[in-house]
């Protein structure tokens, strides 16, 4: 099937075909076009090669994934999300708060893995699963305490909803 639709600005045609295998569906693809300007094209060209990227369908996939998941983390959905700290290991008590937080969410931490950069320095990440909402107030709570000295917080999917 083959569909062009001019829509102001943008145009973009759709051809689509669907890939079977022992009479399952394997892949449903849509073949489509867009128009940009040359300039913005040339630069996403540019950055897709730096970081390797086979072709550009893969790199607009990834970024339509990207743009999935975020929503996900915005709508409350049950994702999965990494919190990667590093902080001070000499700092008074903060190796227990650390723990006690994460006791207090046992049920969004599946695992945490710590590892002591240097005499000072320890590097933790904790691993997480549950609804967004909570999992952003867990990293909130445990990167604000004193002498954690920078952390990030990731959101990825779950996987179940995303091809
Ligand atoms: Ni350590």
């Amino acid at each position: 099937m083959d569909v062009t639709t001019f829509d102001g600005d943008f145009t973009y045609s759709v051809t689509s075909s669907t890939l079977y295998a022992k009479g399952e569906i394997v892949a449903d693809l849509v073949r489509t076009g867009l128009s940009l300007e040359r300039e913005l094209l040339d630069r996403f060209d540019e950055s897709i090669a730096r970081r390797a990227y086979q072709n550009r369908s893969e790199a607009v996939r990834d970024l339509i994934r990207e743009h999935l998941v975020s929503e996900e983390g915005d709508k409350n959905k049950v994702i999965a999300a990494t919190l990667t700290m590093v902080y001070d290991h000499h700092r008074p008590n903060l190796s227990d708060r650390l723990t006690e937080i994460q006791h207090q969410a046992h049920t969004q931490v599946l695992a945490a893995t710590h590892v002591h950069l240097d005499h000072h320095n320890c590097l933790e990440v904790v691993i997480m699963k549950g609804r967004s909402a909570e999992l952003r107030k867990i990293a909130d709570r445990i990167l604000s305490l004193r002498g954690v000295k920078h952390g990030k917080f990731v959101i990825t999917t779950t996987g179940k909803d995303l091809k």
